[in-house]
């Protein structure tokens, strides 16, 4: 009898700790144990306690897959872990679980790169098609990924500074608004109209971006109105920063798919949550019946495993596997995703 493809998926790259199992290439369980509520009342991630609460919760979260699968870990064809790019204590917990699960049963290693695995999330919609070009939009990451085929990452496009999610995080933070600001600019935004002028963040011809002047510009532009003891209207800042911000995205792939044959489009990271993303990006190629779009489900807009594992089932068919040797990797580029 043919053996089962068990894939054991584990992600701890920022404030998730998550574990999830694909049998046969079905998603059989998906535990996520979010630590945001613990992180808000700081105004974002802190990084020793982020891996103090993985290392809490690493077992049990593990457990819970096991007995949802229905899986025992001897049964486990392999285990996908996420290598980088993360907070480096964060990685460690998820690494030195796989490490020692793999030890003591003898199961095969898979380093997943956390990026690859947002954008592999769009599998639990539809297969990608390619060529393919990836819009990475998260806290950390801003890049354009044309991906010729499975496994093929190239950086066509990437931010010379802050991430886009990094830069909705602080222009909420100096709004008074909750950590992760995205989702706060977002809902008000919708209510808020374009009033406040702001820079258009990066005139070139080229497909990088920057978020840092755009993001200091509100900051200025929110302290020199209290100075003058001004009101800031925040949902029309938050509106008029979100329209420059997304807009950005928007040209850039506009250009890309110009530039490149793609068939696809795909969105992923945290802030292809976002919906005036959704609908512009929709919206650009809605006339165009050569390009495609993807855009994954909300509940793999965030951290989790599944998409761990779903990388891992691709590698695990390609013999990707690395020995108990292998170390995280907090800044590891996607281009250099052989490498390890
Ligand atoms: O992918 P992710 O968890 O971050 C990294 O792994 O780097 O994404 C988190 C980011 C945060 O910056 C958060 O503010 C942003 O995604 N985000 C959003 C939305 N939801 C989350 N940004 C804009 N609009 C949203 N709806």
């Amino acid at each position: 009898m043919k053996k089962d493809k068990i894939i054991l998926g584990i992600e701890s790259s920022c404030d998730e700790t998550a574990v999830a199992i694909i049998k046969n290439d079905e998603l059989v369980a998906n535990v996520i144990s979010s630590q945001i509520e613990v992180h808000q009342k700081y105004g974002g991630v802190m990084p020793e306690i982020a891996s103090r609460l993985h290392l809490e919760n690493i077992a049990v979260v593990l457990d819970e897959a096991l007995k949802k699968a229905n899986v025992k870990l001897e049964d486990i064809s392999a285990i996908a872990f996420t290598r980088g790019p993360g907070l480096i204590g964060a990685l460690h917990v998820g690494l030195q679980a796989a490490k020692t699960l793999a030890l003591i049963y003898n199961i095969p290693l898979i380093p997943v790169h956390h990026l690859a695995g947002h954008i592999y999330a769009n599998e639990f919609i539809e297969n990608l098609t390619f060529p393919c070009l990836a819009v990475v939009v998260s806290g950390g990451n801003t890049e354009l990924v044309y991906m010729k085929e499975h496994l093929s990452f190239e950086i066509i496009g990437e931010t010379k500074d802050d991430a886009i999610g990094e830069s909705f995080d602080k222009v909420a933070r100096v709004l008074g608004l909750p950590y992760p600001g995205g989702v706060a600019i977002d809902k008000l935004a919708k209510e808020g109209e374009h009033t406040y002028k702001l820079p258009i963040p990066l005139h070139d011809d080229s497909l990088n971006l920057s978020y840092s002047g755009l993001k200091t510009a509100v900051i200025n532009l929110v302290h020199k109105e209290e100075q003058l003891h001004h009101e800031i209207n925040i949902k029309n800042m938050a509106k008029s920063f979100q329209d420059v911000a997304i807009k950005e995205i928007i040209d850039r792939v506009k250009k890309a798919s110009e530039r490149y044959m793609i068939k696809e489009v795909v969105l992923a990271g945290g802030v292809s949550a976002n919906s005036y993303l959704r609908s512009e990006i929709t919206n650009l190629f809605k006339d165009n019946d050569q390009i495609k779009v993807i855009i994954p489900p909300i509940w793999c807009t965030t951290d989790n495993a599944a998409m761990i594992a779903k990388v891992g089932s691709y590698l695990y068919d390609k013999g990707v596997f690395a020995d108990l040797s292998i170390g995280v990797d907090p800044s590891w580029k996607i281009e250099d995703y052989a490498s390890f």
